[in-house]
């Protein structure tokens, strides 16, 4: 019999219709920068289903101090500290631009109190342009004063102080820096989160090979790429087993073997981060490749995989 030419990868997520599950981790991927890049060809062929901004802060944040970056054997380790130009700057400079690309958005928030993210979700919730809301709750390269991400029981209460602001979906960013991320994925849930994407970078460091310091200004940062999968691929599976809403899943994904991996670990859809940085069209890979990944291994659509359990 012949194959079917193609698969139809369309998905959608806690309601926002997709073409693909094939998102970017927030911060990965600078879309208003690489169409300086690139040009109105990066609108044609958008690299990914669904966008996800770079976090969001109340005020504007310089970073951390250099080093910033350091490679590892498969995978790196930032520590960038959240720069950025604060909620009104990114009202003002950067929203009409990300919504040019014709995808979803998503807009990433973190505030180190919870009156500043009910400030946040309200103000970036009210635009039109924006599908949904991730909060970085999982960030290990701030010191934000909360420890939403890592306690369950104030991941449900910062949920519960925001899920009255909108109606629109609240997406929680969940740290694998904890013994059980599970945890803290029911209380998001239970607390009305609409769904939970992971994993954020694994807390890691650096010594400079020259002299007797650490290489990264900030001391530590967060390990990310193919180095972190299997921890990723884990933690998905335990997650997805233990909550009913959806699981953005993402950690090491660099191909549609890759990704197709994390949806059979129970991610409904996928995110891909570091590999932006090795090649900016990584994205356009992953989804051009999923047919045929989706084949090779049996599948005859998308909904097919997202809905198989794991022997
Ligand atoms: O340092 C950073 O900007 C990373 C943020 C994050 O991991 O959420």
């Amino acid at each position: 019999m012949a194959e079917p030419s193609s698969i139809d990868l369309a998905t959608e997520i806690c309601g926002i219709g997709l073409d693909g599950p094939v998102l970017n981790g927030s911060g990965t991927f600078d879309a208003l920068a690489a169409r300086k890049v690139f040009g109105d060809a990066l609108i044609e062929d958008f690299p990914f289903d669904c966008y996800v901004s770079k976090t969001i802060t109340m005020n504007p944040r310089p970073g951390n101090p250099p080093y910033r970056l350091w490679e590892t054997p498969s995978g790196m380790i930032n520590s960038i500290g959240l720069p950025g130009p604060g909620l009104e700057g990114f009202l003002a400079r950067d929203l009409d631009g990300l919504a040019e690309f014709g995808v979803p958005l998503i807009v990433s928030v973190m505030a180190d109190q919870v009156e500043d993210f009910e400030v946040l979700v309200a103000r970036v919730a009210a635009r039109d342009e924006v599908a949904g809301i991730e909060l970085n709750v999982s960030c290990p390269n701030v010191h934000s004063g909360l420890i939403v991400g890592e306690q369950p029981s104030e991941t449900e209460a910062l949920m519960k102080a925001l899920r009255p602001i909108t109606e629109k979906p609240l997406v929680v960013k969940l740290t694998p820096n904890v013994a059980n991320p599970h945890e803290v994925a029911v209380a998001a849930e239970a607390g009305g989160a609409d769904a939970v994407s992971m994993i954020n970078t694994v807390k890691a460091a650096a010594i400079d090979p020259t002299v007797n310091r650490a290489w990264l200004g900030a001391g530590a940062g967060g390990l990310s790429g193919p180095a972190v999968r299997p921890i990723a691929l884990a933690q998905v599976r335990a997650v997805a087993e233990a909550v009913t809403i959806p699981v953005i899943g993402m950690g090491g994904i660099t191909d549609s073997e890759s990704a197709l991996e994390f949806i059979l670990a129970g991610a409904r859809v996928v995110a891909v981060g570091t590999e932006n940085f090795r090649d900016p069209r990584a994205g356009n890979a992953v989804k051009d490749g999923l047919p045929a990944a989706l084949r090779r291994r049996g599948f005859a659509s998308l909904a097919e995989a997202q809905s198989a359990t794991l022997g």
